[in-house]
């Protein structure tokens, strides 16, 4: 402990979190400490009184307990601010380790028990959403806001040591990458920018592609905005994706192996025990298992050959056909899927991508090989009906100019915190969640 709090105090004039309390030893002997933090809870006894300090960083609360009878406790009260001084030593108890015997304490902030929302009671998580500034003082919201702060650093890690660079890609654009009518448009008073319309990014993939043409290996982990009218408890109006872009891959293999790779080194040891790769099948072969399993399985949709998965498959593909473990679906037709993917030349009419689909979420990352010829690419524009203002310009250019087999994949980041953290919707994995059109700040 003392090499904690000597490190500190070296490096800042901070005192320790609670986190950084609990992560040294139990005292031998008692070690004066200052520490900040909310009151959770107050037990007032006879001779002596006790209280929960939380201050967000773990999910156990530091036992105080106060027994000076000069001390007036009268203003500590849950979700009071305090700065508590005394000595940390070993506790007895049976919840806990160590102990704060208060010597001294002074009120920060303080909190009216009748008016404060955020009470010890359960609290829903509909009720919660309708605060967004004050849900994450609950212990349940700071241990999934932390995880995902832990996830976003194992991703960065992970690329760090594979070679790739971080990169910041616009949130303004002039087009929607995937074709799918779901950007959002700028509105006035700059309805357009200098002339283009304007559009908030739907996916940083085309602008990685430009980075990845000239830095082989790159990355970013930015929002992206869509318009989606589905209020599901997947979709987010405003979500942050993980987008990776690989120059010289010519193997769809190249970019599911980066997709597990990063994903496997980032999820909790316990959940991922089973090494072997996980199982790859085709759109083709998807959807055949789940048509062999309807309708003992009551599916929403019936599974035909042709028509998207619908999320009901999705998990079903995950939790039932996969045993539970994450599965690659391949070679989607082309009729799904925007312009740019590189088709297969097997004479099917799919094209080299795939979904990763995970139990409980279903979809949680979408990659593919990206048509790298010149001409087809021209020809699929065509086709889609894109680049018709000369937009996508640059974007050919790239094929122009020393282009290379590439590829990459995008993974929806809430997703990934509500399947490591085991919350129901991506409404409670993100601080400030925004979903069709509805926002409280
Ligand atoms: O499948 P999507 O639309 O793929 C792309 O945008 C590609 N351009 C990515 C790439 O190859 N660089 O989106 C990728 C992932 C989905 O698998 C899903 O997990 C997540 O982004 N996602 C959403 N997450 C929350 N809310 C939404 N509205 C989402 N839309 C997609």
């Amino acid at each position: 402990l003392s090499a904690i709090l000597g490190r500190s105090r070296r490096y800042s004039t901070l005192p320790p979190t609670i986190r950084q309390l609990f992560a040294a030893p139990v005292p031998t002997d008692p070690t004066e400490i200052t520490v900040n933090g909310w009151i959770k809870s107050v037990r007032r006894q006879k001779r002596m009184s006790f209280a929960v300090l939380a201050d967000g960083t773990t999910d156990d609360g530091l036992q105080a307990v106060f027994s000076d009878p000069t001390l007036d406790l009268d203003s500590l009260t849950t979700g009071a601010s305090v700065r508590l001084e005394g000595a940390l030593v070993g506790s007895p108890g049976a919840r806990q380790d160590r102990e704060l015997q208060v010597r001294s304490f002074s009120v920060v902030g303080q909190c009216d028990p009748e008016s404060y929302p955020i009470q010890r009671k359960e609290l829903s998580t509909e009720f919660l959403r309708t605060l967004p500034h004050l849900r994450t003082r609950t212990q349940a919201h700071a241990h999934i806001i932390r995880e995902r702060d832990r996830l976003m650093r194992g991703f960065h890690s992970y690329f760090e040591t594979n070679g790739f660079y971080h990169i910041h890609t616009p949130a303004l654009t002039q087009n929607d990458c995937e074709g799918g009518g779901e950007a959002f448009a700028l509105a006035a008073p700059a309805p357009d920018m200098f002339g283009h319309p304007a559009y908030l990014t739907v996916s940083a993939q085309l602008h990685l592609e430009a980075m990845a043409a000239a830095l082989p290996r790159v990355y970013t982990l930015s929002p992206a905005f869509r318009a989606e009218s589905s209020a599901t408890s997947r979709h987010l109006s405003e979500f942050w994706m993980l987008e990776a872009e690989l120059a010289f891959a010519d193997s769809l293999e190249d970019i599911m192996a980066l997709t597990e790779g990063c994903v496997r080194a980032v999820l909790p040891k316990a959940s991922d025990t089973d090494p072997s790769p996980w199982p790859r099948i085709t759109y083709a072969q998807a959807v055949d298992a789940l048509a062999a399993a309807h309708p003992q399985v009551k599916f929403e949709y019936e599974p035909r050959h042709g028509d998207p998965l619908r999320s009901d498959h999705e998990r079903w593909l995950a939790e039932v056909w996969a045993n539970d473990r994450p599965v690659f679906v391949t070679s989607y037709p082309a009729a799904h899927k925007p312009f740019y993917m590189l088709p297969n030349d097997d004479g099917t009419d799919t094209v080299a991508c795939f979904d990763l689909l995970i139990p409980r979420v279903g979809e949680l990352a979408g990659g593919s090989l990206r048509e790298h010829r010149l001409d087809r690419l021209q020809d699929a524009m065509k086709r889609h009906g894109v680049n018709e203002r000369g937009e996508l310009e640059w974007y050919l250019d790239l094929r122009r100019w020393g282009s290379t087999p590439h590829g990459g994949f995008g993974l929806g980041f809430e997703r990934l915190v509500a399947f490591v953290t085991g919350t129901e919707s991506v409404k409670e994995c993100v601080p400030f969640p925004r979903w069709a059109g509805r926002w409280l700040m």
